[in-house]
């Protein structure tokens, strides 16, 4: 009898090999060699089994509605990032920098869908005093649908999870199949526990989060592949004093969302980030929306002029592009006369990460301007692209819908943008009663805007 062959395969790149290789001659990848089961031999992939029904291809008419359903994370910043929620027997991948609070913000979400789910949250990385008291630390009492497992094997972890609906494992790296002899956190490892989820999320239709660590150069650790298999590939990432979720891949819904949170005492809160009582009461301060997927984040923009005693004056800029802050000095220097090469700009940026956008130039050069006018704008928010001649050109008549309706949230009594209110009533009759509290001031220029502050 013909004696059955054994291959390897690199999960980088497909390269087969007859003998275990640690590193690939092909892509040289280190450790991304897998055990591969050839046709008609029998390994992971195959049922022999199957029952004839199953074989059966369904027409789509005969398809019975959509089975997914929404799981709410209890966090809307989570929940648009995920499409809505986490949609039910999906796997959904969290990464990030190790200490970044994957592990604090996967517990909450757990104790959150614990709330309507039975969950299970295994603890591979840490032991279960430690999970406590970081339970501890954020909530005051215990769901009693939120089960904790610490374990390392996939295999006993799959066999207990049989009996929850949603279910947590911190890390991937942590966990390891007993089939390998290789090292728990390598590639091979992290592969076949893989494999093995889906597998078993297919059968028993079960949701997954994973968490897993990214490497210094920002991947997902180890392999690209496990960004593949899975259905959601969330980023956790940090930027200055913020908590950032990015999509890096969503079946269901936008990669472009972002997600916006903070890291305190008590766990990880969103929309705690922005305080707005005072935006506009002082000059230069300017309330504005920064567009960032389907949706704008409210921001502030804050700016000094001031008359310099140097030379060459200053410009200091944080979180907006420097070269951006210098255009518009120079359009407002040539529309508007102002010396501004006698005066100081300083700049900062409230409440978002960074500007490079070219959406808020309009509220930069206003900020620049009220600032030197000594002009408080007050409620008033400005809308419409500024160009290089000084003139504002109108954004799309979506977007300013969109924009209005963040700025309701903030009680804002005038806008500035190249619409006429008679224009906005008619593209927006659904939403008469807040529009009458809100004066729209048309203007087509930065000259226009201070003609009119007089
Ligand atoms: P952690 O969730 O353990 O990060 P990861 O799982 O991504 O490695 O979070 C680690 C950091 O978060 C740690 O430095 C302590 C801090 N932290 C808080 O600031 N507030 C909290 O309520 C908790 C639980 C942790
Ligand atoms: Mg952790």
């Amino acid at each position: 009898m013909k004696k059955k062959s054994t291959e390897y395969i690199c999960v980088e790149c497909g390269y087969i090999s007859r003998t275990w290789l640690g590193r690939c001659p092909n892509c040289q990848n280190w450790d991304s060699f897998v055990l591969n089961y050839p046709q008609n031999q029998s390994g992971l992939n195959d049922k022999i089994d199957l029952d004839l029904k199953d074989l059966k291809p369904l027409k789509i008419s005969d398809i019975s509605g959509s089975s997914l359903q929404l799981i709410n994370t209890g966090f809307n910043e989570l929940n648009r990032c995920l499409g809505g929620g986490i949609y039910s027997n999906t796997i959904v991948l969290l990464a990030g920098n190790p200490g970044i609070g994957k592990s604090t913000l996967c517990l909450q979400v757990a104790r959150n869908i614990s709330l309507s789910n039975r969950v299970l949250y295994v603890c591979a990385e840490e032991n279960y005093a430690n999970i406590k008291a970081r339970f501890d630390r954020i909530f005051s009492s215990y769901p009693e649908n939120l089960f904790l497992f610490d374990s390392s094997n996939i295999s006993y972890i799959l066999q207990v999870a049989k009996d929850f609906d949603v279910i947590f494992i911190d890390s991937i790296q942590a966990i390891r199949s007993m089939d390998l002899g290789s090292p728990v956190g390598s590639i091979s490892q992290v592969k076949n526990c893989i494999d093995k989820i889906i597998e078993f999320c297919k059968e028993y239709r079960k949701t997954f989060i994973i968490l897993a660590h990214v490497t210094k150069t920002g991947y997902v650790a180890g392999p690209k592949f496990l960004e593949h298999m899975v259905d959601v590939v969330l980023l956790f990432d940090s930027r200055d004093e913020y908590r950032v979720i990015r999509v890096l891949k969503n079946r269901y819904g936008s990669t472009d969302e972002v997600g916006v949170f903070t890291m305190t005492e008590q766990g990880i809160k969103e929309g705690e980030y922005f305080h707005f009582e005072n935006i506009g009461k002082k000059p230069g301060s300017i309330l504005c929306f920064l567009p960032e997927g389907s949706r704008f984040i409210p921001v502030e923009i804050q700016t000094l002029v001031n008359r310099s005693y140097s030379d060459k004056p200053r410009r200091i800029i944080w979180g907006i592009d420097n070269i951006k802050v210098m255009v518009i000095t120079s359009i407002i220097e040539k529309f508007l006369r102002f010396n501004l090469y006698k005066y100081d700009i300083i700049m900062s940026i409230i409440g978002a990460l960074r500007v490079f956008s070219n959406a808020l130039d309009f509220s930069i050069a206003v900020s620049i301007i009220s600032s030197y006018l000594a002009y408080p704008v007050d409620k008033s928010i400005f809308i419409g692209n500024l160009s290089l001649y000084s003139d504002i050109h109108p954004i799309s008549r979506g977007r300013f819908r969109v924009c209005l309706l963040e700025a309701a949230k903030f009680g804002i009594n005038k806008v500035y943008s190249s619409y006429t209110a008679e224009n906005v009533h008619k593209d927006n009759p659904d939403l008469e009663d807040f529009l009458r509290e809100i004066e729209f001031i048309k203007v087509d220029s930065l000259e226009d805007l201070v003609r009119m502050w007089g």
